[in-house]
Parts: C-alpha cells; sequence; structure tokens
C-alpha cells in the first residue's frame, strides 16, 4: 500500500494522556504545580511543602506538614547493606550510575516492592525522597575521599542535605537558592523521565523500576544531563570576553548549546527568571560573578543569533558550582528533586492505566524467503 501514516518524530506535540499534576502553557510562559504558580512556590514554599503538594493535590496544613516531615526525617538513613553495596560501585563510574544502583537495590530489599495500592505507593515514595539525600552526599564525599556524615534529624530536607555534603549548614542565602532549585526541578508533566517512568509502570511493573528507567533517561545530556555539561562549557570559556566567540564557534559547527532550547517552551522556559536570580545571589553571597557575567554574555549572543533561551538547567549548573557542588553530582541533585514528579506520575498512571504500546511504520526489507542451500 501507498498509505503511509504520520509519523510523529519523538512524539512531538502528541499528547499522550490526561494529568492533574503540573500545567504547561508555552504561549503565556507557564507553569503551574497543581494550580500554583512554580514561581511563586519557590518564593513562598519549602521543597517539602512542595513535594506533598505534588503527591496530595494539596498544600499541607501546619499539621499535615509536621506530620510529612516527621515521616520523612524517619526514613533518612539508608541501611548497612545498601551502604555496603554502593562503597563497592567504581568510583570511575558517573554518579548518576550510583544512584540508579541504588534505587535498584532498595527495591529488591523492600518486601512491599510489587505491592500497588496507594499506601504502599506513599510509603515507597516517601522512603524514596528521603534515602536519596543520604545515597547522593554520601557518593560526592567518597570520591573526595571523605568518610560519610549521618543525617541530622534535627535539620530540614535541604538543610540536612547540605550538611551531609560540606560539614556544616551553610548560610541561608546558599540554602534559599538550593530550595528554589529543588522547587523548580520538582515537576514538569510528560518529560522524557517521566515519561519512561509512566512507561514502566503501564506495565504493572514495580515503582523502584519505573524509577530506575527514570533515572535512565535523566542521565542524558538532552535532558537533565544538560546541567553539567552547561558547567563544562562555562569552565571551558574560562573568561567572560571569550564567551561570544566560544558560541560562534559551536554554532558554525552545527553542535548544541548545553542549556539551550526546549520542547515544549519556544519563548523562554517559564522557570528560568527564578533561578537566574537565585544564581545572581548565590554569586554575590560568594563573591564570584565570572559565571554570572558568561551566563549573560552567551545567553545575550545565542538570543541574537538564534533567538533560542535558556532552559532551567542553564542557571543551575553554575549555581549548583558555586554553591560547591562538584559537576558529576548536578544531575543527582535534580534526581533528588524530581523525585516527587516521577512519583506522583507513577501513581496517577496506575489509577487510570493503559498499556503504553504506539505503533511503528516499519522501513526495512520486504519480507523474503530464507534460501536455504
Ligand atoms: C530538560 O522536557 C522537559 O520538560 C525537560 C526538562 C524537565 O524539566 O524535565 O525541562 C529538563 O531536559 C531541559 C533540556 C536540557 N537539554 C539541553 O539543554 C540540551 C540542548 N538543547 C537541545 O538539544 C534542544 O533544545 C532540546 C533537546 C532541549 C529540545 O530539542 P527538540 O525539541 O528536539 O528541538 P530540536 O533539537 O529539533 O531543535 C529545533 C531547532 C533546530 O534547528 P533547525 O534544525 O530547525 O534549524 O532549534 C535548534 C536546532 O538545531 N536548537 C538548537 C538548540 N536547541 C534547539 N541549536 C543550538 N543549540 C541548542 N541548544
Amino acid at each position: 500500500t501507498t498509505d503511509q501514516p504520520t509519523i510523529y518524530k519523538g512524539l512531538a506535540g502528541v499528547v499522550v494522556d490526561k494529568t492533574a499534576i503540573s500545567k504547561v502553557v508555552p504561549e503565556t510562559n507557564s507553569l503551574t504545580y497543581r494550580g500554583y504558580a512554580v514561581q511563586e512556590l519557590a518564593q513562598h514554599c519549602s521543597f517539602e511543602q512542595v513535594a506533598y503538594l505534588l503527591w496530595n493535590g494539596e498544600l499541607p496544613t501546619d499539621v499535615q506538614l509536621a506530620d510529612f516531615s516527621r515521616r520523612e526525617r524517619a526514613n533518612r538513613r539508608l541501611d548497612r547493606t545498601a551502604a555496603s553495596i554502593l562503597a563497592k560501585v567504581p568510583e570511575t563510574c558517573h554518579p548518576m550510575d550510583v544512584v540508579r544502583t541504588a534505587i535498584s537495590f532498595l527495591g529488591a530489599e523492600d518486601p512491599a516492592a510489587e505491592d500497588p495500592s496507594p499506601q504502599a505507593t506513599q510509603a515507597k515514595a516517601l522512603r524514596m525522597l528521603a534515602v536519596l539525600p543520604t545515597i547522593v552526599a554520601a557518593d560526592m564525599r567518597r570520591r573526595r575521599g571523605l568518610d560519610p556524615i549521618a543525617p541530622h534529624h534535627g535539620l530540614g530536607y535541604s538543610e540536612n542535605f547540605l550538611t551531609m555534603v560540606f560539614g556544616e549548614v551553610p548560610d541561608p542565602v546558599i540554602v534559599k537558592a538550593f530550595e528554589k532549585s529543588m522547587v523548580l526541578y520538582a515537576e514538569h508533566s510528560f518529560n522524557a523521565s517521566t515519561f519512561a517512568a509512566r512507561v514502566v509502570t503501564s506495565t504493572q511493573s514495580d515503582m523502584y523500576s519505573a524509577v530506575t528507567a527514570a533515572i535512565g533517561a535523566l542521565k542524558g545530556s538532552l535532558h537533565g544531563g544538560a546541567n553539567e555539561a552547561v558547567m563544562h562549557d562555562m569552565i571551558d570559556i574560562d573568561r567572560p570576553e571569550r564567551a561570544r566567540d566560544w558560541l560562534t564557534a559551536k554554532l558554525d559547527a552545527k553542535e548544541k548549546v548545553m542549556g539551550f532550547g526546549h520542547r515544549v517552551y519556544k519563548n523562554g522556559d517559564s522557570r528560568v527568571p527564578t533561578m537566574r536570580q537565585a544564581l545572581q545571589e548565590v554569586s554575590a553571597h560568594v563573591g564570584e560573578d565570572k559565571w554570572m557575567t558568561i551566563y549573560a554574555e552567551l545567553e545575550d549572543e545565542m538570543f541574537t543569533r538564534t533567538g533560542i533561551k535558556p532552559n532551567l538547567d542553564f542557571p543551575t549548573g553554575p549555581a549548583y558550582f558555586l554553591m560547591g557542588f562538584d559537576i558529576p553530582a548536578f544531575t543527582p541533585v535534580f534526581v533528588m528533586s524530581r523525585i516527587t514528579g516521577w512519583t506522583a506520575h507513577i501513581a496517577e498512571q496506575a489509577a487510570s492505566n493503559a498499556l503504553i504500546r504506539p505503533l511503528s511504520a516499519y522501513d526495512g526489507p520486504a519480507q523474503r524467503p530464507i534460501l536455504v542451500r
């Protein structure tokens, strides 16, 4: 037949399902979680409040938040077996491989791994949210030749994580900027990693398998890995006066500039202004304006030459660097936040499931016989 089906390469523009978790409106440059504008959430709410919102549909009352926080704090410890397994993962691998292995192992350990009930789903999501910072911090310290620091139950989510990484609670300016990045990274509708998690869930596989797949998808440089690539590029540029020539050479070579462009936003990523300001605050606090200057030069030159604007990974890369994180830890930090969105989508997919199984248009050889000699 000559009828060729329409192919939606990369599923671009295809609406696959409904979701009540977040709404992206590219035309008005707006992103809401459960109806709340993300920039307002970043300004006024903690990451714990946003996690609660994504999972439960409403912001918590004080009593609900206290209970949520108590349960989160009670789940921060990594058990000894898991810790010893992760200590054996080669340091030559990318830290995302450690995080992926960790979630896979937690699934193997959890007797409730296969329990699809809403209560078990909630418990598993909370466990992953609470223990991921312990895993990411321990791996970062291991690579620096340092012993892990146990979670501190008296500290909030971000303060505890930053203390497990750096050995002390950083200045409130740093904590607030970090917290904003966590709120902004938490959820973004049917992005590649979330969709991967939904595909796995649609087969009635378990939640840890779905999250493991999502981590694999997030690792790539066209998705979450871009925040690391951005910082490598900025270090490569090194001097602000070189930024515009660097960009010209990149575009002339037809290479993608990391941290720019977006599948959905064509007029700018709605999360960028909030994180750009956070980067500015961190730069001022640390007393280092080089990266902010390179940022501004690249942003301006890229827009002049291509009309393309930065995505969220562009400001978070240098912000995390200035906070003191090692570059390969940037995407694992993204995981710590996006675990909230992933698990909300896993629950939503399971609650109104249809197996995700698209079609393909075959363009290989026509049917032919095996020539038996
Ligand atoms: C994230 O989906 C999500 O929501 C993801 C995310 C989330 O919260 O989950 O927002 C997080 O993953 C952000 C994206 C991080 N990735 C990068 O920064 C990598 C660099 N960006 C690009 O490769 C690109 O913009 C994508 C992958 C983000 C989007 O790619 P699309 O939608 O497939 O678009 P495309 O690559 O086909 O580009 C369309 C045009 C092309 O030019 P033409 O061939 O039409 O002339 O725009 C150009 C591209 O060459 N273009 C770029 C560019 N991005 C697009 N050119 C140079 N550098 C870029 N970054």
